[in-house]
């Protein structure tokens, strides 16, 4: 079973084995590395995620950190609204961790800060994320079309925008 813990100095090589290679970086935001470096692993690990509002956290199978999820608000009158992120690797898809990792993840945050809206943007093939979402309570609230341009996927693409509300 996973955990969700703060990042450890010696994760950094466990998480640039996971975080290098392309079907995980796909869908993500290109700001994401690829390849991913052991020294963009020690970086993220010692100082980016630091420098991020919000909360940021390893996803931990047996104490090694196998992906990561996080969870970052938006400012001014936005400040209620956090976009949730994440990412496993793909030694470990389909096993139900993204599912666990999620739900622990979003309890927290509605649990432990003032989020009132947790919201992911999803790239249109991303099916595997849609579908998680969906999992874990999250509603499809709106597809903006063709707002993300890919050239390595052939153009154009959706983001499908995913979100539940703290009740
Ligand atoms: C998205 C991701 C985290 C899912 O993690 P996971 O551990 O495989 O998810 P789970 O095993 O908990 O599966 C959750 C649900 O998604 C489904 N699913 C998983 N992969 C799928 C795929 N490729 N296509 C369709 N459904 C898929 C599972 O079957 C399950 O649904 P079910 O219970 O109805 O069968 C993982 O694929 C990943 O890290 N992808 C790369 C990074 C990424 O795209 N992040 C999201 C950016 S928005």
């Amino acid at each position: 079973m996973i955990s969700i813990r703060e990042y450890k100095e010696q994760d950094a090589e466990s998480n640039q084995k996971h975080a290098n290679n392309p079907n995980v970086a796909r869908y993500l935001f290109q700001s994401f590395p690829s390849p991913y470096t052991l020294n963009d692993s020690i970086w993220w690990i010692s100082v980016g995620h630091k420098a991020l509002r919000g909360m940021h956290r390893a996803i931990d199978l047996d104490g090694e950190c196998i992906g990561s999820i996080g969870a970052t608000p938006g400012v001014m009158e936005d400040r209620f609204s956090w976009e949730i992120g994440y990412w496993i690797g793909q030694d470990h898809w389909k096993k139900g961790y993204g599912f666990n990792a999620l739900s622990h993840m979003t309890d927290y945050v509605f649990h432990n800060t003032n989020a009132r809206r947790l919201f992911a943007p999803v790239l249109g093939p991303n099916k595997a994320s849609m579908r998680l979402l969906e999992k874990c309570g999250y509603n499809l609230e709106g597809v903006h079309e063709c707002s993300v341009f890919r050239e390595s996927e052939g153009g154009f693409l959706d983001e499908h925008i995913f979100a539940r509300i703290k009740q």
